[in-house]
């Protein structure tokens, strides 16, 4: 569904990305994982179009997205959930999840797609008209990723689901994850929390200084003891 040929990101002089190639086949859920700085979210980023690529190709669903605008890019069904979130604070729960809606015009759907995303994420409801602002971190989180759910996206691009959540919050989050990949969603998930990405995902890629340095099964990953000693401080 998503192949990443060569893709390079620079920023001024900075090599973020260097060549990196991988793919994500439809109905996957495929984790980057690596260490601050690695490059993780300018691939997410290049992916969706928020930064250009300095090189590379992009292609979605046999198209080549790596020149479109980013408003294009969600219109092909990739939806980006960012890091820090990115809720608006001063508009409602409800508010944000419209704002999410805003390529869909049909009332029905966007009624039923609100439904969707209160049933993964009941908390959401009872908070409806609460300002996302006063929302806790986690349920921020979840806004975000409902938000994201509303453009009826084919793939979710998740950077950092779990940052600066207490791990019960984070146990909430992914448990939906998992949820919404198991109803059929693809998923490219981004995680420092190397363990908790392995554990949720089929394969992974881990990245270096820019580059992708190992890939394969998760669970294969999960028992390699280079794997465990350097990325799951064992
Ligand atoms: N807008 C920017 N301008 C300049 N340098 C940037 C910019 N964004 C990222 N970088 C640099 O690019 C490199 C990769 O950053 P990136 O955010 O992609 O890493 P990451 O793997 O997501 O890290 P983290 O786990 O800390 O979120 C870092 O050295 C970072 O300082
Ligand atoms: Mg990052």
């Amino acid at each position: 569904m998503l192949e990443v040929t060569g893709l390079h990101v620079a920023y001024g002089g900075i090599q973020a990305v260097r060549s990196i190639t991988f793919h994500v086949g439809a109905g996957e859920t495929v984790a980057l994982i690596g260490a601050n700085g690695a490059g993780k979210s300018s691939t997410l980023k290049a992916i969706a179009r928020v930064v250009d690529a300095a090189g590379g190709d992009i292609h979605f669903c046999a198209e080549k997205i790596s020149r479109i605008a980013a408003h294009e890019v969600i219109r092909k069904g990739i939806a980006l959930v960012p890091e820090g979130r990115g809720v608006f604070a001063r508009l409602s729960v409800l508010e944000n999840l419209r704002m999410g809606a805003y390529i869909c015009d049909a009332a029905a759907e966007v009624a039923q797609d609100m439904e969707t995303v209160f049933a993964y994420f009941p908390r959401l409801k009872e908070r409806a008209r609460q300002l996302a602002g006063t929302l806790s971190g986690g349920e921020q989180q979840m806004l975000a990723i409902g938000r994201a759910l509303m453009s009826r996206p084919k793939m979710l691009l998740l950077d950092e689901p779990s940052m600066g959540l207490a791990p019960i919050m984070v146990q909430k989050i992914f448990e939906v994850v998992r949820a919404v990949a198991a109803d059929g969603m693809t998923i490219l998930l981004i995680e420092q929390n190397a363990r908790l990405a392995l554990q949720c995902s089929q394969r992974a890629y881990v990245m270096e200084s820019g580059e992708i340095v190992l890939n394969g099964e998760s669970a294969k990953l999960l028992d390699d003891p280079k794997v465990r000693a350097a990325y799951l401080g064992e």
